[in-house]
């Protein structure tokens, strides 16, 4: 596996490959989420590159960006051992200039849920994707489907700017326990850790609830309320795959979403109906 850090030298290496490439971008700190889109890629395509940069500008101020977790060499180990071919480092100089073209997500999908929390955050997301898919050019990009909204929006990124790329939706990786794995999850203490597996407890019901025949959101939300009751819940939210809002589950089309603060940390989950 070879490190790239510059631009030239990834760029460089690019021109040199004529076969295809698969391309996992992360922001470090990898786990078996990670591993799995890597595991992936690599099955599926003959070059693999993994990108690790924590991208400011996807942080709103307040938010992590300084104490968020940075496991450089473990996370090489890693690559190393899923075969990736090149790993690419930047440093935030490398990747960003003075005065940016600036990349702004579509206001309905970016300003609801997870964008209105955190305004901004999307823009951010898609400006750093779209650079990284500038230079790595990948013939298919795999994004988990935990970040079940910005897979969304890089979804459609790919389609309104004809990127050519396939997107891969790849399945949440959880602990045995059901919790879903986030780099976050390093945040929680034992007791917190604990409290926020009723999130896909709660996922988990609604998915039985639906299985039972139950298909109106609200019925599942007061549910899915009682079983997160001692969790400070910011949303529980009901989408087709399109990401727009619905009141009565269709199956194959529908995103159960939640989002939770334990303590100080945010966590989000989703079930795919
Ligand atoms: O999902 C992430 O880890 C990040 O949002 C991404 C896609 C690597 C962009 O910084």
């Amino acid at each position: 596996m070879k490190i790239i850090q510059t631009i030239e030298e990834l760029q460089e290496i690019r021109k040199s490959i004529s076969s295809s490439v698969g391309f996992v971008p992360t922001m470090g700190a990898l786990h078996d989420g990670h591993i799995s889109l890597i595991k992936q890629a690599r099955s599926e395509n003959d070059i693999v590159i993994v990108s690790i940069f924590v991208n400011p500008t996807q942080f709103l101020k307040g938010e992590d960006l300084d104490k968020y977790p940075k496991k450089i060499e473990a996370d090489s180990k890693i690559c190393e051992l899923c075969k990736v071919n090149y790993l690419f480092l930047p440093q935030i100089s490398t990747m960003y200039g003075e005065d940016e073209v600036l990349v702004k997500a579509p206001n309905i999908k970016s300003y609801t849920l997870e964008g209105e929390r955190r305004p901004g955050h999307f823009d951010g997301v898609l400006q750093v994707v779209l650079k990284l898919f500038g230079l790595t050019k990948p013939n298919r990009a795999y994004f988990g489907k935990k970040d079940a909204q910005q897979l969304a929006l890089i979804k459609q990124m790919v389609e309104n700017l004809f990127l050519g790329i396939d997107i891969i939706e790849c399945e949440i990786k959880r602990e045995s326990d059901g919790l879903a794995l986030s780099s976050r999850n390093v945040y929680l203490t034992a007791e917190q850790r604990s409290d926020a597996l009723a999130i896909s407890k709660s996922l988990h019901a609604a998915a039985a609830i639906i299985g039972k025949k139950e298909f109106d959101c609200h019925v599942i939300k007061e549910h899915m309320q009682t079983i997160m009751s001692q969790l400070d819940v910011e949303y529980i939210a009901f989408v087709n795959r399109q990401f727009e809002e619905i009141q009565t589950i269709e199956l194959k089309n529908s995103i159960i979403l939640v989002a939770v603060k334990v303590g100080n940390t945010r966590l989000i989950d989703n079930i795919w109906i």
